[in-house]
C-alpha cells in the first residue's frame, strides 16, 4: 500500500539533500503533478524556489489567471512568462503529431532556459510521472517533460532536473496532493497534456483554431462537470465538412468530444453519457461556435485508440 505521507517525508529529505542553498525553479503548469512537484519543492527549500508558469498561448479559458491564483495562494514565488508568439511560432507549419510534440518540448525548454539564466538558478522541477516515462521509453509518444530517459542531457540547456514524482502513478500523486492540503481543485484536478490545446488542434496549430478548440473545451468541460470521468474535452478536426448556418450553406469546422473513464491513463474506456448531454453538448458548441458545423462524439476505448487523439 502507497504511504502518502512517508513519500513526503522521503522526498523533502531527497529535495533538501539534492538542493542545498542552490535556486531552483519549477514549471507549473497547474496541473495536479506539475503543482504537487512545484509544492514538495517549496517546502523543501522554501524561498530558494520559483514556479514558473508559461503562458504558451495553448491552455484552456481562464487557466493561467487560475493557476497565478492558485500559486499565490500557497505563498510560492512565482513568475509569469508569456510566450504564445514564441509558441506559435515554432508550431508554424508543423501537422505531424510528433513532429508538434517535438517542436512543443524544443521551444518549452528553450523558454525555461532563457528563465533559468535569468534567475541563476541550478535545478529545474518538473512534474514527470512514471507514466510519462514508461511511454516515452515504449516510443508510444513522446511526452514533452521526459528528456534523461531518451537520452538528452538537460545540462546541455544548461540546468539540473528535480523529478520528485517519478515513480508514482497518477492516482499516487493524488494522494499526496490531498495528504499535502492541496485544494480539491488541485488534487481532483482533470488530466491535461503538457502540450495542451496543441494536441486537439488536428494538423497544424493557429492561434484561430486554438480559440475555436478553448471554446469547445470550456462548453464540453462544463456541460460534464458533473459526471466524475477522467478526462472531457473537445478535439478541432483538420477536415471541413458542409452544414447549414443562419440558412445558408457553410463549409465549417468539426468538434469531436471525448469523455473517458481511466485509472492511471494506461487504459482508458469511452463513457456511455447520457444521450441528452451529448446533444446539449452538440447544440452548444454549434450554436456557440460560429464556424463549427458539425458535432461528433467519440466512442472508441484505448487501446486501440489513445485518450488524446495525437
Ligand atoms: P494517450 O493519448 O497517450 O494519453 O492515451 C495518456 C494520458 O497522457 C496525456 N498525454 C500527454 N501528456 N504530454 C503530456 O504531458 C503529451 O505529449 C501527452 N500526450 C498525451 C493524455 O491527456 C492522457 O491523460
Amino acid at each position: 500500500m502507497f504511504d502518502a505521507k512517508q513519500f513526503i517525508e522521503e522526498a523533502l529529505k531527497e529535495i533538501k539533500n539534492t538542493v542545498g542553498e542552490k535556486k531552483v525553479i519549477s514549471a507549473c503548469s497547474g496541473g495536479v503533478d506539475s503543482t504537487v512537484a512545484t509544492y514538495l519543492v517549496h517546502k523543501a527549500v522554501g524561498p530558494n524556489l520559483t514556479a514558473v508558469f508559461i503562458d504558451d498561448g495553448l491552455r484552456r479559458q481562464g487557466e493561467p489567471e487560475f493557476v497565478m491564483e492558485t500559486l499565490k495562494n500557497l505563498k510560492i514565488n512565482s513568475k509569469f512568462v508569456d510566450a504564445k508568439k514564441e509558441f506559435f511560432a515554432t508550431l508554424k507549419g508543423k501537422t505531424d503529431a510528433e513532429e508538434k510534440r517535438k517542436a512543443f518540448r524544443e521551444r518549452f525548454y528553450k523558454t525555461l532556459g532563457t528563465v533559468s539564466k535569468e534567475l541563476k538558478i541550478e535545478f529545474i522541477t518538473q512534474g514527470t510521472i512514471k507514466a510519462d516515462v514508461m511511454e516515452t521509453v515504449k516510443g508510444i509518444k513522446s511526452q514533452h517533460n521526459v528528456l534523461e530517459q531518451i537520452g538528452i542531457n538537460p545540462q546541455s540547456f544548461g540546468y539540473k532536473i528535480l523529478e520528485p514524482l517519478k515513480e508514482l502513478f497518477k492516482p499516487e500523486v493524488r494522494k499526496v496532493a490531498r495528504e499535502l492540503g492541496l485544494p480539491k481543485q488541485i488534487s481532483e484536478r482533470m488530466p491535461f497534456p503538457g502540450p495542451a490545446l496543441s494536441l486537439r488542434v488536428l494538423g497544424e496549430v493557429t492561434p484561430e483554431k486554438t480559440a475555436i478548440v478553448r471554446k469547445a473545451t470550456e462548453i464540453v468541460e462544463e456541460e460534464t462537470a458533473k459526471l466524475g470521468t477522467f478526462q472531457n474535452f473537445a478535439v478541432l478536426h483538420n477536415d471541413k465538412a458542409t452544414g447549414i448556418k443562419n440558412g445558408k450553406r457553410l463549409y465549417g469546422n468539426i468538434i469531436t468530444v471525448r469523455i473517458v473513464d481511466s485509472q492511471d491513463a494506461v487504459t482508458a474506456k469511452a463513457r456511455e453519457v447520457p444521450y441528452k448531454t451529448l446533444m446539449l453538448i452538440s447544440k452548444r458548441i454549434t450554436d456557440e461556435i460560429e464556424s463549427v458545423v458539425r458535432c461528433l462524439y467519440d466512442v472508441t476505448d484505448k487501446p486501440p485508440s489513445t485518450i488524446e487523439f495525437e
